[in-house]
């Protein structure tokens, strides 16, 4: 069986002790289950909280939402990627749609991260995804084709079988409109026909994420292309999400 990828994106909620019971909650309700491994990304100041109180579940992997490409240096308010691992991190979301267009970061930039990360051996988790306008201009897969060579131009075919790829449609984030299952699975085959152009020989990853909830992840999991889900706003409170990591 093909392993699933459950990721829990908190963007900017969730303090450490908010975290702390999250996950006491959360793991009495998900026993490990074979097959299935999950991700939580917490704000940084929650990482190190999160990965505590993760210790001992094998199932589970705690990441960044974003790091800068420079080990260390004078970058206010950023977080390098020894300060993520040194606090738990053994990955990170690299061009979550809310760092390309509420913070403005650059394709080159979502490429430095990528590289940076493989280089200290952190999974990149790289997200990808069109605007509405994007989309109803018929250009979602160049879009989508353009992010992804990007963001793993610096990445050589041997180690792109370490980079998850998450395709989230602007549109669909935060909006209570997901993609149907059928919308991702056509951009999900776009992204598997370039990974192969970029020379993955293993199948990569691919998950979805925009709007999924309780009541949708099962049938966008029934699609053979989609190897697990990101999700913001319903991985938010431990019952919620344990119903969803146990779909
Ligand atoms: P929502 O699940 O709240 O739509 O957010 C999706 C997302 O951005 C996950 O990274």
């Amino acid at each position: 069986m093909r392993p699933l990828i459950f990721a829990a994106n908190w963007k900017m909620q969730v303090t450490p002790a908010e975290a702390r019971a999250f996950v006491a909650r959360f793991l009495e309700l998900h026993p490990p289950r074979e097959g299935r491994a999950l991700w939580f990304f917490p704000a940084a100041v929650s990482l190190e909280a999160t990965t505590t109180a993760l210790q001992g579940r094998g199932d589970t992997r705690v990441g960044a939402q974003d790091v800068h490409w420079e080990p260390k240096g004078a970058f206010t308010g950023a977080t390098s990627i020894p300060l993520a691992r040194g606090a738990g991190a053994t990955g990170a979301l690299v061009g979550h749609s809310e760092r390309r267009h509420v913070f403005g970061e650059t394709e080159a930039e979502t490429g430095r991260k990528v590289t940076a990360l493989l280089a200290a051996s952190l999974t990149p988790m790289l997200c990808v995804g069109e605007l509405l306008a994007e989309r109803e201009a018929g250009q979602t897969e160049a879009v989508v084709i353009r992010q992804l060579r990007a963001g793993l131009a610096g990445v050589s075919p041997a180690d792109l079988q370490c980079v998850v790829i998450a395709y989230e449609p602007v549109w669909a984030i935060g909006t209570g409109r997901t993609a149907t299952p059928a919308d991702a699975t056509v951009v999900h085959r776009a992204i598997r026909a370039e990974l192969a152009r970029l020379g993955a020989s293993t199948r990569m990853s691919v998950l979805y994420g925009g709007s999924v909830n309780g009541g949708n992840a099962a049938s966008l999991l029934a699609e053979v292309e989609i190897d697990g889900v990101l999700v913001g706003g319903a991985s938010l409170d431990p019952v919620g999400w344990a119903e969803i990591t146990g779909t």
